[in-house]
């Protein structure tokens, strides 16, 4: 799917990359999982929410964006009218792949009177498919304006709805999809973690299962997660989401200690996103060049997903950044299994 890499030897990258950028009228967005280089050569980082605001709001003509496919749909669905290219199209997510827009559809089918609030990570079919879309930094603000009586399929991450059903009380259906990133950390590891850094709090991403949750200090997005790990007085933090967005923090506070936590035995690589690592500076260089691989989605998609992520944008109002502190209240939620079980989304 990517352009062939051959003819990149001798050339000074990172010069050939702003070349292009300037040429082409281009903007590059990353997200915070993102190699550093690619981050620190980015116009903007962010968290999903941040990254699609800023693909709504440029003037620039392409977007090369540096993150996963359906983050860089989203920018393409929000501002049709440009060129939105993604270094490498086989940049995709567990999430995504969970969730089959005929399973989904047949899902909401059989749940009439649910609302479908999905997460942002899935396919362009899926949006189109729900009501209103949300991220990790906006999913609580939105979930608060739906009322009470309305019934709601929450989807593709059953971990970020079994968490929004915990801490508001709220009884959703959960679609049971997990990121494979997220669902690998070790309890024992960061237990073992916490015993050795006594008194280091504890940032997680919501994506985390309960068990790594319940022992989390502060829940958030990347973004809060970000903040919150340069607000807290603690010279030493444990971070349990992927592990670029250290890069970031060691840059805005390089006399703190950011420790990722690990998956599995404690020695694997697989607290790292293995979607997010195949775009690489090559590549970026590439699609500057060729205006490939580009996100190609029918106006009949990007009409239909197009109305709710509007209505994200409109109802996330100033979330961008203000990430949830405390741990989840009740535990009321409807878990995967309760769903029909002819609806699979593994
Ligand atoms: P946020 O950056 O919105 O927290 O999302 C995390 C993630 O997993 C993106 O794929
Ligand atoms: Fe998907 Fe998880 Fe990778 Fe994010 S970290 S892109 S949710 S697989």
């Amino acid at each position: 799917m990517t352009a062939p890499l051959t003819t990149l030897r001798g050339l000074d990258l990172l010069a050939e990359i702003q070349r292009l950028k300037s040429d082409r009228n281009a903007i590059i967005l990353a997200h915070y999982y993102q190699k550093p280089e690619i981050q620190d050569l980015a116009d903007f980082v962010g968290d999903s929410l941040d990254l699609s605001r800023k693909a709504a709001e440029t003037d620039a003509q392409v977007i090369a964006f540096c993150g996963v496919r359906f983050m860089a749909e989203t920018a393409k669905i929000l501002s049709p009218e440009k060129t939105v290219i993604l270094p490498d199209m086989d940049a995709g997510c567990s999430l995504e792949d969970s969730c089959p827009p005929d399973q989904f559809k047949a899902f909401r089918e059989a749940h009439p009177d649910h609302i479908a609030l999905t997460y942002i990570n899935c396919s362009a079919a899926v949006k189109a498919l729900s009501d209103i879309i949300v991220t990790s930094s906006s999913a609580q603000q939105i979930l608060d304006q739906i009322p009470l009586d309305q019934k709601i399929i929450f989807g593709p991450d059953r971990h970020l709805g079994g968490y929004l059903a915990r801490k508001t009380g709220r009884e959703m259906l959960l679609w049971p999809g997990v990121c494979i990133v997220h669902q690998a950390f070790s309890e024992t590891e960061l237990l073992k973690l916490k015993a050795e850094h006594p008194g280091a709090p504890v940032a997680a991403h919501p994506e985390c299962p309960p068990h790594i949750i319940e022992h989390a200090d502060h829940v958030g997005s990347t973004r809060s997660i970000l903040e919150y790990a340069l607000a807290t007085p603690a010279d030493t933090l444990l971070v349990a989401t992927e592990p670029h967005i250290i890069h970031q923090m060691e840059k805005a506070a390089p006399g703190k200690t950011f420790i990722g936590v690990p998956g599995g035995d404690g020695n694997c690589n697989c607290n790292m996103c293995p979607y997010m690592a195949l775009n690489t500076l090559e590549k970026l260089y590439v699609a500057l060049r060729d205006l490939e691989p580009r996100i190609d989605l029918s106006t009949q998609v990007m009409d239909a997903a197009r109305l709710p992520l509007e209505r994200m944008l409109q109802m996330a109002g100033n979330s961008v950044g203000k990430g949830d502190v405390g741990k989840p209240r009740i535990d009321n939620v409807v878990e995967p299994e309760d769903i029909d079980p002819n609806i699979s989304g593994d």
